[in-house]
């Protein structure tokens, strides 16, 4: 099954960047050789070398996998569990049965989909299967989701900071000249949190096309975008993780599901070094239920991005709004006069945004997420009783 090969332009337009590959330095070919270059990527070559020789735990639900009647394998209670609903029995650890609700939904194969407890813990593997500790480097590009940088700290990898253009686009030159033998991922975040913006396509191929490392593009909030997936380019770059969760649109966020789209031999190494059990039972049952809800789900995506294009007018209105920026997610950065001001006016009527003012490259700079009808009403109306202040 290759349903999700849809491409077949892989011309990238930035000509001039060349991006210095992990391990082989002479690797360096002309830009326009973007798939010859892409060939030498492998994985074998920049997994740590205790995660290659990995002996994963082998689970009682991985040594027998079918139906039988009596299971005394896993040190289970065979009672049962004191809930209407029986979880006294150890979780499918590879997910299959979600697994292949999603493969329809997204016309990825099984074999390419990592399920993660949130696309959190998706980041965190990664890290750990392919950064050695005080090592290895990865690059950022802030503003840009926080996680990136703590599950670099976590695991005592360097993050190297690539800030975003004024225009929070990525500054290519920047990455060129961060990356050297030791850079194994580069985060991309598309749409990017906190700015909104989706990052350009071609940027992103470029990198695909040049780096022999892991690009990650999370696409977290994809599902409010005008722009496409990256995950039909699966099939083109070997380097590329697709990052997605059902904490955003699909409304799922208590639940914890992340999920990661790569080729096959990056999704056996996460499955590899991942917690046997990561996604528990209820989880899977309920994400099962809910996967038959695609209507809702685009529905609400729908109602948001009207919301979003309303909220944007209203809040235009006020003295101490200077900018909104354009926004591919279900949330929007306002620039403001006085930002922790309104913070704590909002706070003390019970309504709680986003103070990003701290952030370089958001100076002023609050982060609404797009509510119900309501909610917005209260918090435009809310505002206004701040400016007769
Ligand atoms: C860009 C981005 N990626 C990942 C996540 C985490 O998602 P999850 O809930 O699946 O761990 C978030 C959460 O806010 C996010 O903004």
């Amino acid at each position: 099954m290759r349903r999700y090969k849809e491409r077949s332009n892989l011309y990238v337009s930035r000509s001039k960047i060349l991006i210095g590959p992990v391990q082989h330095r002479d690797c360096f070919v002309p830009r326009n050789d973007a798939l010859r270059n892409n060939i030498m990527f492998s994985v074998n070559n920049i997994l740590r070398n205790n995660i290659k020789n990995l002996t994963p735990y082998s689970s009682a639900r991985d040594e027998f996998q079918g139906e039988a009647s009596v299971y005394l394998d896993a040190n289970e209670n065979a009672f049962g569990s004191p809930l209407h609903e029986q979880y006294n029995r150890y979780p499918d650890p590879l997910q299959i049965a979600v697994k292949k609700r999603l493969s329809e939904i997204k016309g990825v194969p099984v074999p390419n989909i990592f399920l993660g407890n949130g696309s959190d813990e998706a980041i965190d593997i990664l890290f750990r299967s392919f950064c050695n500790p005080g090592i290895d480097n990865v690059i950022i590009v802030p503003p840009t989701y926080g996680m990136y940088q703590v599950s670099a700290n976590i695991n005592d990898v360097e993050a190297r900071k690539v800030n975003l253009t004024v225009d929070y686009q990525l500054n290519m030159e920047g990455i060129a000249e961060a990356i050297d033998e030791h850079t194994k991922m580069i985060f991309i975040c598309s749409p990017n949190n906190p700015t909104g913006n989706s990052i350009n396509r071609t940027d992103v191929e470029t990198l695909l096309a040049n780096f022999n490392g892991i690009v990650v593009v999370d696409e977290a909030y994809i599902n409010y975008s005008r722009q496409k997936t990256f995950i039909q380019e699966l099939t083109e770059y070997a380097n590329l993780v697709v990052l997605q969760t059902l904490s955003k649109a699909w409304g799922l966020a208590g639940l914890r599901l992340g999920m990661a789209f790569a080729s096959e031999e990056i999704i056996e190494v996460m499955n590899k070094v991942k917690p046997p059990y990561n996604i528990n039972e209820a989880t899977q049952q309920l994400v099962l239920q809910a996967l038959q809800n695609v209507d809702q789900v685009n529905h609400w995506i729908k109602q948001t991005l009207l919301e979003r294009d309303k909220l944007v007018l209203s809040l235009k209105r006020f003295d101490f709004v200077q900018d909104i920026y354009p926004s591919d997610a279900n949330f929007i950065l306002v620039k403001t006069t006085d930002a922790r001001g309104i913070y704590n006016h909002l706070v003390g009527q019970g309504i709680i945004v986003r103070d990003r003012s701290k952030v370089e490259l958001c100076e002023g700079c609050l982060r609404i997420t797009v509510g119900t009808p309501e909610e917005n009403v209260t918090l435009t109306e809310t505002l206004e009783t701040m400016s007769l202040i």
